[in-house]
Parts: C-alpha cells; structure tokens; sequence
C-alpha cells in the first residue's frame, strides 16, 4: 500500500467498472469530518490571503473538492497523490463537472506528488491546513512504508504554518496512533508539536478518530 504501482491499478481498475467517473471514498465521506473541518477553516482565517489547504494522498476522492465547494472563507486547495491515474481522473472530473465555490476567490488543482517530498511543492511555513484520510494508514500499513510514514509526517510539520494543522482521518487505535505521532513529530531543537484527538464516529461497526498535529517552532 506504499506503492506506486499498487495505487495506479487500483485506480485504472476501480474507474473501469462504471462508465462515468464515481468518487472513491476511503473509510468515508466529507460529510462525516464536514463539522471538524469547516469550523477550523473559520479559525484560521485571515482577510489578507487565501487559506493553503492540502488533501494529501487524495486519491480520487471527493474531500478536497467539497473543501473548496463548501469552505466559508476563501481557500486554495492542492489534492496531492502520487498515483498520476487519480491526479488525472480527478482533473478529467473537475473540468467536466464545473463545481461552483461558495467563495469565487477559492481555487483547486490536481497534481502528481509524493507525500514525502511535499518541499518540492509547497515552500516551508506556507500551509495553514493538511488533510490526510487513510494515506499515512496505507503507509503505516505496509512492511516499507513506515519510515515514508515518518518522512511524510515531517514533511507536513515543515511545510505547516506554526499554527496550522494537520488532520489525520483513522481507524487506528488512539493507544498506537498518539504514541508513534508523538514520537515522530518531534526534531529535538528545530521542531516539536501538540497531538490530539477526537472521535469522527462509528461506521459500519469501525470507529473512526480524527488526529489533530499543530506544530511548534522551537526558537
Ligand atoms: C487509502 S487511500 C486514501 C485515498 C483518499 N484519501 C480517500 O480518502 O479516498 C491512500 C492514498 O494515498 C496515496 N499514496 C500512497 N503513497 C503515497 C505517497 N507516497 N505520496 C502521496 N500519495 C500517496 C495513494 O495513491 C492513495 O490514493
């Protein structure tokens, strides 16, 4: 699951059995995090500039899209995955569908990106809000992925503004999770970070949580 390859098969073969494009959704849809997200997104706030949003490891779902529909103040957001079939469905999507911001000044693109190197993309500090549903799951998951889970997370404490944050959407045990977040998340002497956490819900009998990391500069 931290593979490529693996992605782009599943991709090419999930968007082969309907005719016309379906959004995959992982553990579940915006609906269920809507009241998580939109609320932040208020807090962040600012007049001056466009909220940095990043659905990391997007797949072709439609949680960056609705972030963009539906956010109440201006955003610009990046869905970034490494399979460049999603990237390209969800670009084909986009341009046919016309999806209407609540905001006209918000923006959205697709690109192809590896979670590990989001300093390719984004410069340091330039990100207000990171979401990730069932990516770093995918990486924690397989016998090679756990160092690019680790990579990934450092990645985004990087690139996040130091009151922005990153949401982690999961069915992994707080017990686990919180441990290897809190491990992970910290750089002695350059970076350290606040981890939470809070119930999405349950779902077909799997209960979901919603990791909150907001980084620290350490001066
Ligand atoms: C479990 S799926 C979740 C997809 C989507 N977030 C959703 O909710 O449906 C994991 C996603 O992470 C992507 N992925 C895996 N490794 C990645 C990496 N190193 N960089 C960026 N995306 C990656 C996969 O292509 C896949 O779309």
């Amino acid at each position: 699951m931290d593979k490529k390859a693996t992605w782009d098969r599943f991709y090419a073969e999930t968007s082969s059995r309907t005719p016309t494009f379906k959004n995959f959704e992982w553990f579940f849809g915006f609906e269920s995090v809507r009241d998580i997200i939109m609320p932040l997104l208020q807090t962040m706030s600012r007049p001056d500039a466009a909220l940095r949003v990043v659905d990391m490891g997007c797949g072709t779902s439609a949680l960056g899209p609705s972030i963009y529909r539906h956010s109440p103040v201006s955003v610009h957001v990046t869905c970034a995955d490494i399979s460049p079939i999603a990237v390209k469905l969800m670009q084909e999507h986009i341009q046919a569908k016309t999806i209407q911001p609540h905001i006209l000044s918000s923006q959205i693109e697709f690109i192809e990106l590896d979670c590990t190197q989001l300093d390719k993309h984004f410069s340091a500090s330039t990100v207000d809000l990171i979401v990730d549903k069932g990516t770093t799951d995918a990486l924690l998951r397989s016998r090679e992925g756990k160092e690019k889970a680790s990579l990934a997370l450092k990645q985004c404490l990087r690139v996040l503004r130091n009151s922005g944050s990153l949401l982690q959407f999961s069915d992994e045990d707080p017990d686990s999770r919180l441990l290897w977040l809190e491990t992970a998340a910290q750089d002695p002497g350059l970076m350290t970070a606040d981890v939470g956490v809070q119930e999405v819900g349950e779902l077909r009998g799997v209960q979901y949580y919603c990791y909150q990391v907001t980084p620290h500069l350490v001066l």
